[in-house]
């Protein structure tokens, strides 16, 4: 008997070889079954070979030699899989949630009355050519003036990075001094918006503004920011701001922005900065909203690299929108490219207001 199931357990090793089915797995078509190849090589019927395999199983004759060394089972460094689609999952969601709460950020204005917004372009703060004196005006003028909120379209500085570094040989500020002044020019007004733009954006993820912004608590998004302004008066004014619209003309500095007027949502301000150059165009809207088109310039009012192409001088660094909360929609904003004036004129608008007075622009001149 012993002999039998040490033959039977040799048979079926060498039927195995030759591409039997063991013992106990499913014989599929096209392959035979091992126990078979046992009882027909040994003479046996197949009950026979089938209790001699089984008694070779139990002795463990079947089971393959132990090797001559044995490696364990390492952990893996990844999560299993059914971990991997929960964790991307709630990524999603996040993701989702985030980009949801930005469709239309909703923004509580607690002013009664007239109010404006100053839209300043690319300040470019730590480039030679940044006007200074101007911009700390326009500075001054949304700190003092109650009612002027104030945003940027991006290009906070010059942020040379890769091969444009060698830049930074060519101004008299180094890095370190343009994120200070940086810091300074983020936390000097509660801002209303504030847009990063392509200059900002060679930071990658790892931009300073983003982090700055957020210790001074300033809304600071990438590319653009839609706002919706509830005021008062139960009245809201959607605010589109990017540092740049699709679309260019060079006939039309404003073509970007007048382009996402006419596509886009029915906002009342579209804003946006980018290319140095001012532009401003009306588009009315089939709800019979009017819509402003806007580009902004910059503060960089000496460029070296628009001199060298000959670009035509057609800038201005910002302009202030005025919004009149109780007028009809063709009064309802008015674009003024004096900022100082725009202050003037808001400051006593906004007194008028309080008087139980009607405002309109053009009182302006009577003031
Ligand atoms: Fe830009
Ligand atoms: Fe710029």
């Amino acid at each position: 008997m012993t002999d039998d199931v040490q033959r039977a357990a040799g048979l079926h090793k060498l039927a195995v070889a030759e591409g039997a089915v063991p013992m106990g797995q499913h014989v599929c078509t096209g392959r035979r079954s091992a126990v078979w190849e046992v009882a027909e090589r040994a003479g046996w019927t197949r009950n026979v070979a089938l209790a001699r395999l089984r008694e070779a199983e139990r002795q463990g004759l079947l089971s393959p030699p132990p090797a001559d060394f044995e490696v364990p089972d390492l952990p893996d460094e990844n999560p299993d899989v059914d971990a991997l689609i929960e964790a991307r999952t709630a990524a999603f969601r996040r993701k989702q949630v985030s980009r949801e709460a930005r469709r239309l950020i909703p923004v509580t204005v607690r002013l009664d009355g007239p109010i404006g917004i100053l839209h300043m372009g690319d300040p470019h703060v730590d480039d030679d050519g940044c006007d200074w004196p101007r911009l700390r005006r326009h500075v001054d003028l949304a700190q003092t003036t109650k009612g002027l909120l104030a945003g940027n379209a991006g290009d906070m500085t010059n942020n040379w990075v890769g091969r444009l570094a060698r830049l930074y040989a060519a101004q008299s500020t180094t890095a370190a001094q343009a994120w200070k002044l940086a810091e300074w020019f983020i936390g000097a007004v509660p801002w209303l918006y504030l847009i990063g733009g392509n200059h900002d954006a060679w930071s990658g993820d790892g931009d300073p503004v983003k982090w700055m912004a957020k210790q001074a608590g300033v809304p600071y998004e990438t590319h653009g920011a839609r706002l919706a302004l509830h005021l008062p008066n139960g009245r809201e004014i959607r605010v589109n701001a990017r540092h740049d619209f699709r679309g260019a003309s060079q006939w039309n500095p404003a073509h970007g922005p007048g382009k996402a007027a006419q596509l886009g949502p029915p906002d009342h301000i579209f804003v946006c900065g980018h290319k140095h150059v001012f532009g401003q165009g009306w588009h009315r809207q089939p709800n019979g909203v009017w819509s402003c088109a806007l580009r902004v310039g910059t503060y960089k009012v000496f460029d070296g690299y628009a001199d060298a192409l000959g670009f035509p001088e057609h800038n201005l660094p910002a302009v202030v929108t005025l919004i009149f909360p109780d007028a009809d929609e063709e009064g309802l904003i008015e674009v003024v490219k004096d900022p100082e004036r725009a202050a003037e004129f808001l400051t006593w608008a906004r007194a008028r207001h309080a008087a139980g007075k009607t405002v309109r622009p053009c009182e302006a001149k009577a003031a």
